[in-house]
């Protein structure tokens, strides 16, 4: 018999609105490897087993499978559609005036909901890359990030949040920069903001911004993303999984070193949304905040564990004129144009 987890044993986090998210949830972004199927068979599971939040997108190319699962688990009556957290992601050749509605009503009709928990903007500047593409491509309509037309995309979702169809808004692979320039001009504040941490690539300057200013940081790639696209993939990259000092935590666990990486995450802060498509590796996931916590003293070996090594660079984003992936993130404290 499969192993269940209440998930009102899940820790959860407290939103700024008071609401409440898992501290854990189920990312459903398939890559380049995993189908819609696939991560569909792997969402109807992982509500089996007690998972309440998912992090979906339209860009995974899946949302209208996975409308079809949690319709039917509803149906069903595993669980209610209030119990669930659902978040989904415009995409950005959706940033034009007018595209936001759009967007999220097509995510709706797929999801098959009439409201989403959070609705992020996925990325924040309209660079668009075809699915699939490899890591030399490039779009020349792509620009730098502009105040401007970031502020006139989130101000449709802001009327999203008006309107009843989502209950918090995002954003998402944001910099201090960025968020400097644009959060005084929200009229309605992010609820979370994605980033990419794990171990590896702890980011703990942009970490504590966000939590200072009551957001909460939602960590994507919590496992160093071992399948992630070939374009994403750098030969120096470091593998959180495969450091020695993850090892011998995980040896001391009695569990797979991905399992260490979701608990620091947990202890730590972030939400991590890993993403699994066996059965074994997604209750375990969940499992993982659920029990035998880390020490002390082992989370403080796996803080020091940090290379600076951001696995999405991003640059298929990058506008003509732009250096390197580097220009993505502001890393000299200003916004790079
Ligand atoms: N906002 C953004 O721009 C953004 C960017 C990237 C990702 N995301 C979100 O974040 C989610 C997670 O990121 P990710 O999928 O790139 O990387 P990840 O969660 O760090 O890694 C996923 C990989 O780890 C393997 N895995 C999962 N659990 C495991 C376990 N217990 N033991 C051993 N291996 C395990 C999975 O294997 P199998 O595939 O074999 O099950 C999968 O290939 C995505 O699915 C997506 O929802 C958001």
């Amino acid at each position: 018999m499969m192993t269940k987890i209440d998930p009102a044993s899940v820790p959860q986090r407290t939103l700024y609105t008071g609401a409440k998210m898992p501290a854990i949830g189920m990312g459903t972004f398939g890559s380049d490897h995993a189908g819609a199927e696939e991560v569909a068979n792997a969402v109807k599971g992982a509500i089996e087993v007690g998972y309440r939040s998912f992090d979906c997108a339209a860009c995974y190319g899946n949302e209208a499978e996975l409308g079809e699962v949690f319709a039917d688990a509803i149906a069903r009556g595993v669980v209610k559609r209030e119990e669930l957290f659902i978040a989904s992601k415009a995409w950005n050749d959706m940033h034009g005036d007018g595209d936001i509605l759009l967007a999220c009503a097509k995510t709706l009709k797929d999801l098959k909901m009439d409201y989403l928990d959070i609705y992020y903007l996925h990325w924040p500047f309209p660079n668009y890359h075809a699915p699939h593409c490899d890591g030399d491509s490039r779009n020349p309509d792509s620009v730098p990030f502009s105040v401007d037309r970031f502020m006139r995309t989130w101000r449709q979702l802001e009327r999203l949040v008006d309107m009843g169809l989502t209950r918090h808004i995002g954003m998402s692979s944001m910099t201090i920069p960025k968020l400097e320039a644009v959060l005084p001009l929200c009229r309605i504040k992010p609820a979370a903001i994605e980033m990419e941490l794990h171990p590896c690539f702890q980011q703990p300057e942009l970490f504590e911004y966000v939590r200072e200013r009551g957001i909460q940081p939602v960590a994507f790639c919590p496992i160093g993303s071992p399948e992630r696209p070939a374009r994403d993939t750098d030969p120096e990259d470091v593998s959180d999984i495969s450091l020695p000092e993850m090892k011998a935590i995980a040896a001391a666990h009695g569990v797979h070193p991905a399992i260490i990486c979701l608990k620091w995450a947990v202890q730590r802060g972030q939400s991590p949304i890993p993403f699994a498509t066996i059965p074994e590796f997604y209750i375990s996931n969940l499992q993982s905040a659920c029990e035998d916590p880390l020490t002390d003293e082992e989370m403080e070996i796996i803080k020091g564990l940090d290379r600076n090594n951001r696995l999405i660079k991003g640059q298929v984003f990058l506008w003509p004129g732009a250096k390197d992936w580097h220009d993505l993130w502001d890393e000299d404290g200003t916004i790079t144009k």
